[in-house]
């Protein structure tokens, strides 16, 4: 099999999940190409040499990012062509469960037969800080959902959900603003001169060249943002305001080292049947991966 791993990715979870995914598929003898979407580049693909495609997109207000999905729309692809979602998030209320459903469309449309669709566990790169003891859990979780992802889709067990009324609505209002919420917050964001160290880590590395310096030298920004997090996540001294996000207390600073972390030795379990609040909804998520792999690679408890 031929497979082409398409990806969008803001601050690395989607390109770490890709490659993980990659590896699993060449395991199985399968040929695997990856292309990360450049949110500036829409050409489209040539998918004549392949039998199936992945699609990787972050979660971004209940809906793909707006780059993602501005890239599915600007291709055509083979009526007949194979595909997989692998989405993520950091969150797996039901609310998040429509998130694919714009660029599925398109897919159906074309006639590609989108067949499996999984949700991974990531941790937020916006509103809080996941602990990394919980990250490793997740990353525990995520293993046994791409041994589910490799043997469904390898053996053409179809996995897709049919979205409820009120995800597919709770997508559709969220999602809106999201396609300009980054334009007009980047008239909010600046640079805090006395914490920058000059490193031109955000300049160099934002996706859409949003970044420049003036001709003073001054760290501004144009209004092409994808809110992808990417420089204010990375910035080395927390130096970058990210508008009504930090109002909110939403930004978080500092990568997740995820190789390091899936490195760590498991500790006691942190979701179990009695946690409540924010994470009360890992519970069934836990439990529908843990059933289904048991059903499929008969684990004993
Ligand atoms: C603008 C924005 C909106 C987000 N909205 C959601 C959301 O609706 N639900 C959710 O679970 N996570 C949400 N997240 C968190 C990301 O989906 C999560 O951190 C993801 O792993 C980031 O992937 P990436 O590193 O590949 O960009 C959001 C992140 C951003 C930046
Ligand atoms: S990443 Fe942070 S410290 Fe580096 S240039 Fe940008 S704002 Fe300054
Ligand atoms: S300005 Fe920051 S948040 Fe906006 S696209 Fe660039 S890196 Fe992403």
């Amino acid at each position: 099999m031929r497979c082409l791993l398409i990806y969008y990715t803001g601050t690395f979870n989607t390109r770490f999940l890709t490659s993980k995914l990659k590896g699993r598929l060449e395991r199985e003898g399968w040929e695997v190409d990856v292309h990360e979407i450049d949110p500036l580049d829409n050409r489209r693909l040539d998918y004549s040499p392949y039998d199936i495609i992945g699609l990787g997109h972050p979660i971004y207000g209940y809906c793909a990012p707006w780059a993602f999905l501005k890239f599915i729309r600007a291709q055509k692809f083979p009526r007949g062509l194979r595909a997989f979602i692998y989405k993520n998030s950091g969150e797996t209320q039901h609310a998040n469960d429509a998130s694919s459903k714009y660029f599925l469309r398109k897919l159906r449309r074309d006639g590609v037969k989108t067949e499996n669709e999984y949700h991974f566990l990531m941790p937020y790169n916006i509103h809080f800080r996941f602990d990394e003891k919980l990250v490793k859990e997740m990353l525990t979780m995520d293993e046994k959902l791409l041994d589910i992802l490799v043997y469904e889709v390898k053996n053409r067990i179809p996995n897709i959900k049919r979205y409820k009324l009120w995800p597919r609505i709770v997508s559709s209002v969220v999602s809106r603003p999201q396609y300009i919420g980054g334009d007009v917050n980047s008239f909010l964001y600046k640079v805090d001169k006395d914490k920058c160290i000059d490193c031109n880590l955000c300049i160099n590395r934002c996706p859409t060249k949003n970044i420049f310096r003036d001709t003073e030298g001054t760290i501004k920004f144009h209004h092409h943002c994808l809110m992808c997090m990417r420089c204010s996540l990375f910035c080395p001294k927390d130096a970058i305001h990210i508008g009504f996000l930090e109002d909110w207390g939403w930004k978080v600073n500092g990568g997740y080292d995820l190789k390091k972390i899936e490195q760590m030795e498991p500790g006691d379990p942190i979701i179990t049947d009695k946690t409540t609040g924010f994470f009360k909804c890992y519970i069934e998520t836990y439990a529908n991966i843990n059933r289904r792999h048991k059903e499929i690679f008969g684990d004993t408890d």
